[in-house]
């Protein structure tokens, strides 16, 4: 079994993209270490990420296609803006778990808003990578 796991916009620049907020571990490191705990719970993990809205819409859709067991989704700013992202998960049979690295909820008034989380069945924030291996837990036990 595999757990899909999208990156959006500005995310390939981790380790130096704010890392006061956002951390010093770049994608790659979050990657290696999913896959490891992946491992140990018996799922693969498939890492993707891309600064393009229609390419995550894509990825959602054939999602359901590959069989993938869920899907932790960091959408980053898109995760405020996309209706087309809500539809898309709305769109398919897959779970879909809202990760963030940081609490949106106590950053600036315009993050507060979740597309994303309207339509995942659940959401991580605000422990910054560990967001993710949380995630990674939840989606290996559904
Ligand atoms: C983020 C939070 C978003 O508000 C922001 O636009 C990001 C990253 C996070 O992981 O904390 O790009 O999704």
């Amino acid at each position: 079994e595999t757990i899909l796991v999208l990156n959006g916009p500005n995310l390939n620049m981790l380790g130096t993209r704010e890392p006061e907020i956002y951390g010093a571990d770049t994608l790659d490191d979050i990657a290696g270490r999913l896959t490891e705990r992946g491992k140990e719970l018996g799922v693969a993990v498939d890492v993707r990420q891309s600064n393009h809205e229609g390419h995550l819409v894509d990825w959602l859709q054939d999602s359901q296609g590959w069989g993938v067991k869920a899907i932790l989704l960091n959408a980053g700013a898109l995760t405020h803006t996309s209706v087309a992202l809500y539809d898309a998960i709305k769109a398919i049979n897959v779970p879909v778990i809202e990760v963030h690295l940081s609490n949106p909820l106590a950053r600036e008034d315009f993050r507060h808003a979740s597309f994303v989380g309207r339509a995942a069945r659940g959401t991580i924030s605000g422990f910054g990578a560990l967001s993710y291996m949380l995630a990674l837990e939840a989606a290996a036990s559904l």
